[in-house]
């Protein structure tokens, strides 16, 4: 396999797994467990974040546990948890770059897919990304997701 392939197949693994834990969460939300997503950025960070994320539309498409007032229709991956899969860097360099289809390519149409960030401010990427790169997903949810996927991939039971 080339390093781009394995990267696709990772990223829509990724998306997968997002998916999934998205709506185990509706079901798990009401027994014992709480919320599996959670940030360890400063609280400056998180509202400056905060806000260059509505400001810029972000919210139009992604969905995210802290700003749940998001339209639901448009097929982007979910951000919740993405800082256990992408680190600072590549955020910084996803956001950054002209073209993102380069990057991660799209299968959706034109209007659906990530638009160019390029041209924001260096510090608004800057924040976003460190942002972002601080929105993590706890092992057991990750284990549980992974779990139900098997599951119901294989009709077996798992096994670690
Ligand atoms: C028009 C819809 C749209 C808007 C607006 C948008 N995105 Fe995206 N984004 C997508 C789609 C769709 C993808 C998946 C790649 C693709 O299809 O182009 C994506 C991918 C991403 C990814 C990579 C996810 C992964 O799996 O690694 C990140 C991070 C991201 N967007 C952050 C943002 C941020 C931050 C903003 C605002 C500054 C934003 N997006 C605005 C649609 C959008």
């Amino acid at each position: 396999m080339k390093a781009g392939e394995k990267f696709v197949l990772g990223s829509i693994a990724a998306i997968l797994v997002f998916s999934v834990a998205r709506s185990l969460l509706h079901v798990k939300q009401d027994h014992e467990r709480d919320i599996p997503y959670y940030s360890t950025a400063s609280r400056e960070v998180a509202e400056r974040a905060n806000e260059i994320y509505r400001a810029n539309g972000c919210k139009e498409c992604h969905s995210l546990w802290t700003m749940k007032d998001m339209m639901e229709s448009v097929p982007a991956p979910i951000l919740d948890g993405i800082g256990s899969i992408r680190d600072e860097a590549w955020l910084y360099g996803y956001l950054s770059s002209e073209n993102p289809q380069s990057i991660l390519p799209s299968r959706l149409k034109k209007e659906y897919r990530m638009p160019s960030y390029a041209g924001l401010p260096q510090e608004d990427r800057r924040v976003l990304a460190e942002y972002l790169a601080s929105l993590k997903v706890k092992d057991w949810y990750l284990e549980q997701t992974r779990k139900a996927e098997y599951e119901k991939l294989t009709g077996k039971e798992y096994k670690k």
